[in-house]
């Protein structure tokens, strides 16, 4: 599909099909002039259907309907943008997402789109818009035999009203591909997916777009101490593999900064185990962390920003054997603190405190970790929302404006260091779970203890990482939360 901005009046425009977005009104919609002159060139076609649909401009309402056969445009839809003042750069990426939907079920080859921009800010509107059609078109068919309405019919979508956008399509596209990456490797089952297709993604990332990469294997986390990662990783039959991507600008960097992914393959919840019920099938997803730093990855090492960035994630799988770590066993982590182990199913904080002691070595600007860390946090914010904690102003305000910018929500939530105190262990010097109460701000405050000085946010992302349903730019399956947040947050 190719996207472009063509300054020319619908009237001028021929295809297979016109959408065109109105605002809501309290009475049935009414046709500007141009809208008007359409309306007689199509025979009427378009006040008809918003009389017999009685189209009032709501949100997320499409009517359609076949104009004729010798018409220059073929189909015409009426979309309802919402309330004026509740208009967005999100109701852009919403619409968009809802006009592809209906082309891909219509096999409509030619579209034009007759949008408002937002804010006369016509590079965002053009944006948001293709987001909205590329994200909504992606369809993960890798694992059907057949793969049924592979080839899209869709083959370009022209954004009238505008021009010159060649530029913000290309780097949408751009950030797309993140984002799709970080859907596949989430969609993909664990049997499929493991902490070694995740080296060779990463080395494949790495070749095709020029980017540093490390991997450090098992013995070379041994050396280091990892002691909290390998605990978690001896109970699988695969080799843990920590990676360590890196984007080095052509230039001297303006800043530096490391995007931390909690990378489970996997999670049975180890012998502490996950029960029936609790939904240890949909586990395969506790890479998510992992996937939007590959994602983010595959994006920035396009965009090229003037900013040096490290994807870091330890990845492994929590798995049950003879070898497996019990409940009670002692860890040590490479800054030597030592943890308690009360519930090997709080194995992603294990993996991650090593990975944050790895990265601040690097002495960098900021650090975020992304982590499906707690179910305490789903219950806490809901499947839309992550949760959200940092030890720094500024870099809050970064990551709010980025995410705000995205439509990718999140909600800041408090370190309460007395919250702590759940987390004491009489023999090591903490345990790995408080109680159940707050369990997704005892998880921060955990990782809290592996960070020194470099300023730090985390997110947790166990809710919005996947979508039960299709909703808003979101098909069912995985969502790639919080690529664009990221990639928003480092031109920023
Ligand atoms: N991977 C899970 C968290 C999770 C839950 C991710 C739902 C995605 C969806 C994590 O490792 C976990 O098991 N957390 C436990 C922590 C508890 C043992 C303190 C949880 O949330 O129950
Ligand atoms: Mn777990
Ligand atoms: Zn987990």
């Amino acid at each position: 599909m190719k996207i472009y901005g063509k300054e020319i009046s619908v009237l001028d425009w021929t295809g297979d099909a016109l959408a065109v977005g109105f605002f809501e009104r309290e009475e049935i919609l009414t046709l500007n002039d141009e809208m008007t002159q359409l309306d007689q060139k199509l025979l009427g076609t378009i006040s008809e259907l918003i009389q017999e649909k009685e189209c009032k401009g709501k949100t997320g309402c499409i009517c359609l309907t076949r104009v004729g056969s010798n018409t220059p445009i073929r189909k015409i839809m009426i979309v309802g943008l919402g309330k004026s003042s509740d208009f967005s750069l999100n109701t852009l990426r919403k619409t968009g997402a809802a006009i592809a939907r209906i082309a891909k079920k219509e096999k409509i080859k030619t579209l034009a789109l007759q949008l408002p921009n937002f804010n006369e800010d016509k590079e965002g509107s053009a944006g948001a818009i293709a987001e909205g059609l590329i994200l909504a078109l992606h369809q993960d068919n890798r694992f059907k035999s057949d793969p049924q309405d592979q080839d899209l019919k869709l083959e370009t979508v022209d954004l009238l009203g505008f021009s010159a956008i060649e530029t913000v399509i290309t780097r949408t596209e751009q950030i797309c591909s993140g984002v799709i990456l970080a859907k596949e490797l989430v969609n993909a089952p664990a049997n499929v997916l493991t902490p070694v297709t995740m080296a060779e993604t990463a080395k494949e990332l790495a070749h095709n777009y020029g980017l540093k990469l490390e991997i450090l294997e098992q013995e070379d986390c041994e050396k280091l101490g990892m002691g909290s990662f390998l605990g978690v990783a001896k109970a699988s039959e695969l080799p843990p593999k920590f990676i360590h991507l890196i984007y080095n600008p052509s230039g001297t960097p303006r800043r530096k900064v490391a995007i931390v992914g909690k990378g489970l393959t996997f999670d049975s919840g180890g012998l502490n185990l996950k029960v029936s019920g609790s939904g240890i099938e949909s586990m395969k997803v506790d890479m998510g962390g992992a996937g939007a730093t590959f994602g983010a990855a595959k994006a920035i090492a396009q965009l090229k920003p003037d900013v040096e960035v490290h994807f870091i994630s330890a990845v492994t799988e929590n798995m049950i054997s003879g070898r497996a770590l019990r409940p009670g066993d002692i860890l040590t982590a490479s800054n030597g603190k030592t943890i308690e182990v009360n519930n090997t199913d709080a194995e992603g904080r294990l993996t991650l405190a090593d990975a944050l002691v790895y990265t601040e070595k690097l002495e960098l600007d900021a650090i975020v970790d992304l982590a499906t860390l707690t179910g305490a946090c789903v219950v806490a914010l809901g499947d839309d929302i992550a949760g959200f904690w940092s030890t720094d102003e500024n870099l809050t305000k970064e990551l709010k404006q980025a995410s705000e910018a995205s439509g990718e929500p999140m909600w800041e939530m408090p370190l309460k260091e007395n919250y702590f105190e759940l987390m004491k262990s009489p023999i090591a010097d903490m345990k790995n779970t408080g109680s159940r109460s707050g369990g997704a701000i005892t998880a921060a405050l955990f990782l809290k203890q592996f960070i020194e000085k470099t300023p730090w946010a985390h997110i947790d992302i166990a809710g919005p990482v996947w979508a039960d349903k299709e909703s808003g730019i979101n098909n069912q399956g995985a969502t790639g939360y919080p690529v664009r947040t990221l990639v928003n947050w480092i031109l920023s």
